[in-house]
């Protein structure tokens, strides 16, 4: 049996957990994640300053309750998981040294995890994926698509040449005075909009090239909330559900380009995984986008369940747990330091 604590300080989430693999199957025995949504809504934005500072203060009690909620201690872990990058300078330190100290008091291991990785295994441990598989990584801070052979085996096939999907969302909630994060506010007010009275452009649509793009249709938001000002809540409503339909659109448009090329390097599998991860992954209208994309194409749709698809330590630990069974976890760890460009 193995046990892996995970710690997760990237961005805005403090996060640790416990994972146990018993060899036969693997469990999440505790998941904290203590968000700063609060600490940062004021500025409609993730402050770096303020991220880095609030992970100082809540980090201890974070992992405390995390090893108390799964019942162990640390002496009873094989090895400790940080998230050393991509991310926020200020917060990986926070992660990664108390996750080294943590090892070193310990005498355990310790692995550094590229948060991208998390989030790419995190179907492995939800759903028993076998590899290969397409991931679809959108949140924040990314949009790509990852052909995923094993465990460090990982190669970028598309990425967006502008802003992040969720940063579109976050961008056009600001632009329409909804609260952050955006991709709630938005999917919220699309819900009463009529998703026809603009027509949004579809950014790339029809291009050969598997890219992403989406400060077009953010710029055309604009434009239209702009000449209506000042905003009804029914204009609001509008621009939300005709941006997500832009939205739903333009990466279904997308991801073929990528389903087609792993169709045709793998003629073998019979009904492939796509696997979408990341925040902007708990949006209702772009999961049922994709449930229709991969039924038209003969792949099945694996979502990890809503509060392991966005940023969790649970996907740390369990990246940390892969590494350490296929020896991957490096001797001289300790002196790992942070990638915030990983
Ligand atoms: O993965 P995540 O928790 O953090 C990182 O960026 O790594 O993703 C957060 C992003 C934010 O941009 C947020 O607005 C977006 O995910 N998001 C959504 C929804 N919930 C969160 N976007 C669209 N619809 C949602 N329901
Ligand atoms: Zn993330």
């Amino acid at each position: 049996m193995t046990r892996i604590l995970g710690i997760e300080t990237s961005c805005d989430e403090t996060a640790a957990a416990v994972i146990e693999d018993a060899g036969d199957a693997a469990k999440i025995l505790s998941n904290v994640v203590l968000s700063q949504i609060e600490e940062h809504a004021a500025f409609g934005g993730v402050v770096p300053e303020i991220a880095a500072r609030a992970h100082v203060e809540a980090l201890d009690g974070v992992i405390e309750a995390a090893l108390a909620e799964a019942g162990v201690t640390l002496d009873t872990v094989d090895a400790v998981a940080a998230t050393a990058g991509p991310g926020l300078i200020g917060g990986l330190i926070v992660g990664l040294t108390t996750a080294k100290a943590l090892a070193a008091a310990a005498g355990k291991p310790l692995i550094p995890i590229n948060h991208l990785e998390g989030h790419a295994l995190t179907a492995r441990l939800t759903d028993g994926l076998e590899f290969p598989y397409l991931l679809l990584l959108v949140s924040g801070g990314h949009t790509q698509i990852v052909h995923v052979a094993g465990v460090d085996r990982y190669a970028r096939w598309a990425s967006t040449i502008d802003d992040a999907l969720g940063e579109a969302f976050d961008k056009t909630a600001k632009l329409l005075g909804l609260p952050y994060p955006g991709g709630p506010s938005v999917e919220k007010a699309a819900s009463t909009g009529n998703p026809r009275r603009f027509s949004f452009p579809r950014p790339l649509k029809g291009e050969a090239r598997p890219d992403f793009s989406f400060s077009g249709l953010k710029t055309a938001v604009r434009r239209a909330a702009t000449e209506l000002s000042p905003l009804s809540d029914q204009d609001v409503a509008d621009i939300c559900a005709s941006f997500q339909r832009a939205v739903t659109e333009t990466l279904s448009d997308r991801v073929v380009r990528s389903l087609e090329r792993f169709r045709s390097e793998h003629p073998d599998l019979d009904t492939p995984a796509l696997v979408v991860a990341g925040g902007v992954a708990a949006n209702q209208a772009i999961r049922a986008a994709l449930e229709e994309l991969c039924r038209e194409h003969g792949f099945r749709l694996v979502a990890p369940p809503i509060k392991l698809c966005g940023d969790n330590a649970a996907m740390i630990a369990w990246a940390g747990m892969e590494r350490l069974k296929a020896g991957l976890a490096e001797d001289d760890a300790l002196s790992f330091a942070p990638r915030p460009r990983w």
